[in-house]
């Protein structure tokens, strides 16, 4: 997508230096666009960890790239492809610890790893896990375009039914192609219907404590000329009773064999809302999100707890620098759940590259055939 003009994905391998794998760092969004470059294993645990990158397909993607950095170090460090692959087994635990809830890091890994396990001699590794995260960015790119065409004729559908053609859609988190790799799940068929010439303006809840709704969403849709409101995270719901909201869509961390969603903490009440109001609420959801080990998402599904630093200070952008600013007072107790469960009954749809499903395990085990 665009940046001042300019398309980017968001995470490459540098041209000039096959070692160097390069991510716009989410951190300094929407205040500065730099790029971050990432050259060890553990760079890029840090990374994950500490949401230079985050959204769960770029999570998974950038675990796929610290496969084939961990690689790199163990062709300096070691002789033989055992001890090769031991420091590499190492260092893919250390990733997947990174953040638990979104499956496509384990996912990620685990597809490169096994790749790689596969190879003989070192170098025939190396090239392994490189092919192998360069091909889960293209797949990404590719079921994130066809999640937006199956969208967009969502969204098309209900233009035709308004008398002025606009489409209000409402969206949490940040689910656009700051979280993927391009043109992102959630927003992936807005970005398609506005190219289709269909009206569209996206309701940006601003999603504490991260504020990636604010930072993210905003900002990306800005870039990419799309009209957009930002809103508290609590103005959803009066937004959907003064019948201001047409649809729902958002993303997935990890979606369950019954059709539970997971995704950023808020988007059950958002879902709540919406269903109080009969507004329709869609998952974009790829099939990398998919858990079909789990059931019950509720009770199954590991809700990663961040640091209480993230609800006690607020950032803000001065003098050219990030700063951090106390907004409560220094002894408060704080839990900082990062995600929460959207049961299946309150989804309408669930929005594939192979389709659009029914929440339920019939469907989802369809897809996978
Ligand atoms: O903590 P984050 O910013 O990684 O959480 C991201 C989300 O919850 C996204 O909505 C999710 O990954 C959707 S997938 C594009």
């Amino acid at each position: 997508m665009l940046v001042n003009g300019k398309k980017y994905r968001t995470i490459w391998i540098n041209k000039q230096n096959k070692e160097v794998v390069c991510v716009i760092n989410q951190n300094m969004l929407p205040f500065r666009f730099e790029i971050a470059e990432i050259k060890s294993s553990q760079g890029m645990f840090d990374a994950i960890k500490n949401m230079t990158v985050r959204g769960a397909p770029l999570i998974g993607a950038a675990g796929a790239y610290g496969v084939y950095l961990s690689l790199i170090e163990a062709k300096r460090k070691y002789k033989r492809p055992d001890d090769v692959d031991k420091y590499v087994l190492e260092m893919c635990e250390l990733i997947n610890s990174a953040r638990p809830t979104a499956v496509n890091l384990k996912w990620a890994v685990t597809k490169t790893l096994e790749k790689v396990l596969k190879q003989k001699t070192v170098s025939a590794k190396i090239n392994s896990a490189l092919n192998t995260a360069s091909r889960i960015c293209n797949d990404d790119v590719r079921a994130c375009r066809k999640i937006g065409t199956y969208g967009r004729e969502i969204i098309r559908k209900l233009s035709a039914k308004k008398q002025n053609g606009l489409v209000n859609i409402l969206t949490h988190c940040n689910a656009g192609w700051l979280a993927v790799i391009d043109y992102g799940t959630a927003l992936a068929p807005v970005y398609l219907a506005k190219e289709a010439g269909i009206k569209v303006h996206v309701w940006v809840e601003e999603t504490r404590p991260r504020n990636q709704g604010a930072r993210l969403t905003a900002w990306e849709l800005e870039q990419n000329g799309i009209d957009y409101s930002l809103i508290t995270d609590n103005a959803g719901g009066y937004v959907m009773q003064k019948g201001m909201v047409d649809m729902v869509i958002v993303g997935s961390d990890r979606t369950t064999l019954t059709g539970d969603v997971c995704n950023k903490i808020g988007t059950y009440k958002t879902a709540l809302a919406a269903f109080d109001n009969r507004i329709p609420f869609y998952a974009a959801v790829p099939l990398s999100s998919f858990d079909l080990n789990m059931k019950d998402g509720v009770k199954e599904i590991p809700v990663e707890e961040r640091s209480p630093d993230e609800i006690k200070f607020a950032e803000y952008y001065e003098g050219g620098k990030i700063h951090k600013g106390l907004i409560t007072f220094e002894s408060v107790k704080i839990r900082n759940f990062g995600f929460d469960i959207t049961p299946s009954k309150y989804v309408t749809g669930i929005i594939t590259e192979s389709g659009i499903i029914k929440p339920n395990q019939k469907s989802i085990r369809n897809l996978f055939k």
